[in-house]
């Protein structure tokens, strides 16, 4: 594990990156997002270092990761006007576009689809990076299949170990949740994943991008096999409870059978239920806004994971557009 600088990237910590992933090597590295497990992206043979690492089945695809829309034309066969819109509203930043794949990206990146997914991250780390090796980078969250994705350096560590050569550790990730991933490929463009960049943001781009959360655990866990509801799931039960005043009540009921309980909560009401309603083994209070709860959530099921708690008990969050990531995530934690 090294440390790098977030904000300007030590160039000699980068090189050493660089030369790993060079000879073929896994980096795993700080995006704006979460920690992205990363492999030159163009090479079978380091891409396959990724699916061992993580245990991740053969047919999910990965993301490539540029340094703006220029190297990702050159990962597709075709560049619709509107991915020209959207890459130059949101990149760098936490968009991922499915697009036609040009014939030289190996099949096993794009999982056998004969689509791509293309990002350009905004973290200063992740694009130096991109820019030292001068091609792209696959790079799935830096975790074991089906653990939740990394925010730190440490969480990388405990799930993958020895697995990745170099951890780079830039300190915690600014948004927490994974990128938004658009298909590009139909018309209109149609949401596989809600994430850091909202849905409100990219309508002000592109109008009729679609999204249907309903659909999202059956057609477009098809079209985009990481959606695997199983995906965002810690170790550890998980159960919804009611926000607010009713929540104190539902984790009552929750907690009945069980002795070791965790907390997720984040309104007034829930923060003030106290050890005196049930007994507490963890208790993590996240902030009331959308972007400050996603920021620490995946920390906390992270910190659940290694309380070994019989249950978790997260506190719903409000039913809101700007919620949407965050929600869908939940959804999944609490789906076994
Ligand atoms: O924020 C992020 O996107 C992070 C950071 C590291 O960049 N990466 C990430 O990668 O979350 P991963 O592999 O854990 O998730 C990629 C998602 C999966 O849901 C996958 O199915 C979808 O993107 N995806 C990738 N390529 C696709 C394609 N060609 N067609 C449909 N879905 C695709
Ligand atoms: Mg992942």
């Amino acid at each position: 594990m090294l440390r790098v600088s977030p904000t300007t990237p030590e160039p000699a910590v980068i090189a050493e990156a660089a030369a790993v992933l060079a000879r073929g090597g896994l980096v795993a590295f700080p995006t704006e997002t979460v920690y992205g497990l990363g492999a030159r992206g163009l090479h079978e043979s380091d891409v396959g270092l990724i699916f061992s690492a993580k245990g991740r089945p053969k047919g999910h695809p990965l993301i490539l990761h540029v340094d703006g829309e220029a190297m990702a034309r050159t990962l597709a066969s075709t560049w619709p006007e509107r991915a020209s819109l959207l890459a130059n509203a949101f990149w760098p930043g936490p968009l991922t576009m499915v697009v036609a794949r040009a014939p030289h990206v190996p099949d096993v990146v794009s999982g056998g689809l004969d689509t791509v997914g293309v990002r350009a991250p905004q973290h200063p780390v992740a694009l130096a990076l991109i820019r030292a090796v001068g091609e792209p980078l696959a790079a799935p969250s830096a975790n074991a299949h089906t653990h939740v994705s990394p925010t730190t350096a440490a969480h990388v560590v405990r799930s993958l170990g020895d697995r990745v050569e170099l951890v780079l550790d830039a300190g915690p990730c600014a948004h927490g949740i994974e990128s938004t991933v658009v298909d590009m490929t139909g018309n209109p463009p149609r949401v596989l994943r809600a994430g850091a960049t909202s849905l409100e943001a990219l309508r002000g781009v592109v109008p009729d991008v679609t999204y249907d959360a309903i659909t999202m655990t059956g057609d477009a866990a098809r079209a985009s096999p990481g959606l695997a509801s199983k995906h965002y799931a810690p170790r550890t039960r998980v159960v919804l409870a009611d926000q607010g005043p009713k929540f104190s009540a539902d984790l009552v009921k929750i907690a009945a059978n069980a002795t070791r309980v965790g907390v997720v909560v984040w309104s007034a009401e829930a923060r003030s239920v106290t050890g005196a309603t049930v007994a507490l083994v963890m208790r993590a209070v996240l902030p009331g806004d959308p972007e400050g709860y996603a920021r620490g959530i995946f920390a906390a099921l992270h910190e659940a994971d290694e309380a070994s708690l019989d249950v978790l008990v997260l506190e719903r969050v409000p039913d809101a557009p700007a919620w949407w990531a965050v929600a869908d995530r939940l959804r999944r934690a609490a789906e076994k």
